[in-house]
């Protein structure tokens, strides 16, 4: 399994995690499982991915103890709001069948609703209770971290955005690095973009011996961002969690990220995903 990370509240989070989207229930499930039998233990789901009985039932059918687990849920667009993010929480938890979830993430900041602050307050409230073990958000721009901290005083410990070769977002990380949030990398394998076959990431990959994708998870690692690769397949699954016994030198990682940039998903300040 993969090294860990420390978080600004002290939990630990590893380095490389399994993404779920896009699986259905059935598909998580024996995903889920057959990921953490490989060594898998942050296993990251979203109640908008319609997944998250399935990702439960894959975590509880699994011979690894829950504890072992980090598990990572978000919080859908039109649940947001104190209330609702209170009742959306208690819902995921019941479809999870969990006592409680490692990292609770606000989905989008869907500015126009003006709804993250409370929705922020209700988070920090679930991790009082103790419901909630480290809480974050997703797709947040360095205005919107300072907005719900300013309001607050309470940092998230991860900011989870879409980050790969083709969208590095090296002044994001360096805004949530400054604050002390770890990044998370969402379509970590730069998804319905060419990365994979990348005449770059090819040729890096022949030097070590390695597969584009291995390349591409260690580009992640040694930045320090934390990738969450989607696959079911047990082959890539165990593919993408195995690039711990190569390094690349700083002339390779420059190469892999210095390219032109473009986003696969939507801009976190005009995106409305509920
Ligand atoms: P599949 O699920 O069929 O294995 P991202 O995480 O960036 O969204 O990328 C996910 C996409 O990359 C999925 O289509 C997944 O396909 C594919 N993928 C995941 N791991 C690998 C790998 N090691 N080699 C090639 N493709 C991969």
């Amino acid at each position: 399994s993969a090294p860990t990370i420390t978080l600004n509240d002290g939990h630990e989070l590893p380095a490389i995690g399994l993404g779920t989207y896009p699986m259905d229930d059935r598909e998580a499930a024996s995903a889920v499982r057959g990921a953490i039998e490989t060594g898998y233990r942050l296993i990251d789901t979203a109640a908008k991915y319609g997944n998250e009985a399935g990702v439960g039932e894959g975590i509880a059918t699994s011979e690894v103890p829950r504890e072992e687990i980090v598990l990572t849920t978000k919080l859908r667009g039109y649940d947001q709001g104190y209330e609702s993010t209170l009742r959306a929480f208690a819902e995921s938890r019941e479809r999870l069948g969990v006592e409680y979830v490692d990292l609770f993430l606000i989905h989008w900041p869907l500015p126009r609703i003006e709804k993250y602050v409370d929705s922020w307050r209700a988070m920090i409230m679930l991790r009082d209770d103790g419901l909630v073990r480290s809480i974050g958000v997703s797709n947040f721009t360095a205005d919107h971290l300072d907005r719900i901290v300013t309001e607050t005083g309470v940092e998230p410990a991860v900011n989870q955005i879409e980050l790969h070769p083709y969208f590095a977002q090296t002044a994001m990380r360096a805004a949530d690095a400054e604050r002390g949030v770890v990044t998370q990398a969402w379509s970590p394998l730069g998804r319905k973009t060419d990365l994979l076959a990348d005449p770059t990431v090819d040729a890096i990959a022949q030097q070590h011996g390695v597969t584009p994708a291995q390349v591409v998870l260690r580009w992640h690692v040694q930045r320090g961002t934390i990738p969450i690769p989607k696959s079911s397949d047990p082959q890539r699954q165990a593919q993408n969690l195995d690039v711990f016994s190569f390094r690349l030198s700083e002339s390779e990682m420059a190469q892999i990220g210095d390219r032109p940039q473009a986003r696969v998903g939507g801009d976190p300040d005009e995106h409305e995903e509920f």
